[in-house]
């Protein structure tokens, strides 16, 4: 276990920057995951912490020590990758002990770790079996069980489910999971897919072109985000922004009349005096309409999604910008049907529509 330091760590492709110098701190035992949108520089941090990738700029600290011009088979780290990289013509237990075979330890000691790891992962069973003769989920098993034989200081992981089906990547994401509280090992994960994120880390990482927009707890980036993009990134569905002007500002609440919704108002709660004829952007979380709200907008619900358990109404589904509101049990509502969509808006947000900021 140890804990993980990146400062101004940058890397370029020929001419093209593609990590801009970032610093982050991962605290020894946290399980941080790395996520963002395909092409952002997930993968591409993963591998600077592995060694994969040399970094242009910067540096990267394992459990204290500098490890940026370190071989990747001495950094303590281990890698599970999304395609697994089983070797094809070995069982299930040559897989798990060769990386560390070949440091040569004793092979005693080898199987000892592989049948530890075996046990954690419940594949006792298949130790002799080649990996063409496993399922995917076996087969990604075998891959975390390569992993854990090494005792790592630090797991990475990059997108190890992705090949999974949902049923089967739910399963594993909590194995995965209790493989953290059980091991209490520092893990990174990269994943594109925000509920992994929200449901497996201590610490997610939003990353966006190569920088880190925000990084905290998942329900702190969920009740307390940054910018624009870490607001429609962090919950599901994603956060409704509507687009308003600020009409009258006193210390501590502005009105904010929305410019799509005739004569529709809020008075939202922020800690300065914002001009009036200021241009917003308010957002509301889908599961944020409720009846009890004191603030309302009138909209015409075109499409209705019953999930059993919880349903959502859609009102502009052919627009870049669809609205959409989380409707309550029994709702009754037919598509259609004109709707006062009622909100609290102590729980809005207001957000600068150039800079992207959030303005609290
Ligand atoms: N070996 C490489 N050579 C050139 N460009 C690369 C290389 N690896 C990644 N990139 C580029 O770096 C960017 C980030 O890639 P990557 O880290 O794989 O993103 P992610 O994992 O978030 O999808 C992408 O634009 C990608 O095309
Ligand atoms: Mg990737």
């Amino acid at each position: 276990m140890a804990d993980v330091q990146l400062t101004k760590l940058k890397k370029s492709f020929g001419n093209v920057d593609v990590i801009h110098g970032v610093d982050l701190t991962i605290e020894a035992g946290e399980f941080a995951v790395f996520v963002g949108p395909s092409g952002c520089g997930k993968s591409t941090l993963l591998r600077l912490v592995a060694g994969l990738e040399e970094a242009s700029g910067g540096t990267v600290s394992i459990g204290g020590e500098d490890v940026t011009d370190v071989e990747p088979a001495d950094r303590g780290v281990a890698m599970v990758f999304q395609s697994y990289a089983l070797y094809p013509h070995m069982t299930v237990a040559e897989n798990m002990g060769f990386g560390l075979k070949m440091t040569g330890s004793d092979p005693k000691f080898v199987r000892e770790r592989v049948q530890r790891a075996a046990e954690i992962l419940h594949l006792e069973q298949l130790l002799e079996r080649k990996p063409k003769q496993l399922s995917g989920g076996q087969r990604q098993r075998v891959a975390i069980g390569r992993a854990i034989v090494r005792e790592p200081k630090v797991f990475l992981f990059d997108e190890p489910l992705s090949n999974l089906d949902a049923e089967l990547r739910v399963r594993m994401r909590l194995e995965i999971a209790k493989l953290h509280n059980d091991l209490g090992a520092t893990m990174i994960y990269v994943t594109h897919d925000q509920v992994e994120a929200m449901t497996l880390a201590d610490k997610i990482v939003v990353l966006r072109a190569g920088r880190i927009e925000q990084a905290g707890a998942p329900l702190d980036l969920y009740a307390d985000p940054d910018n624009l993009f870490v607001a429609g990134f962090i919950g599901s569905p994603k956060m409704n922004f509507l687009a308003g002007t600020v009409s009258e500002s006193a210390n501590g609440e502005s009105v904010i009349a929305l410019t799509e919704f005739d004569g529709a108002t809020a008075k939202v709660p922020v800690s300065g005096t914002l001009k009036p004829g200021t241009e917003v952007l308010l957002g509301i979380r889908p599961e944020h309409f409720t009846s009890q709200g004191t603030a309302a907008i009138e909209t015409r619900i075109e499409v209705i999604e019953d999930l059993g358990g919880v349903s959502y109404g859609y009102s502009g589904a052919d627009t870049d910008n669809p609205l959409t509101i989380a409707l309550e049990e029994g709702h009754g509502i037919k598509p259609g049907q004109s709707f006062k969509a009622r909100f609290d808006p102590a729980r809005a947000m207001l957000f600068d529509p150039q800079s992207e900021r959030r303005i609290r």
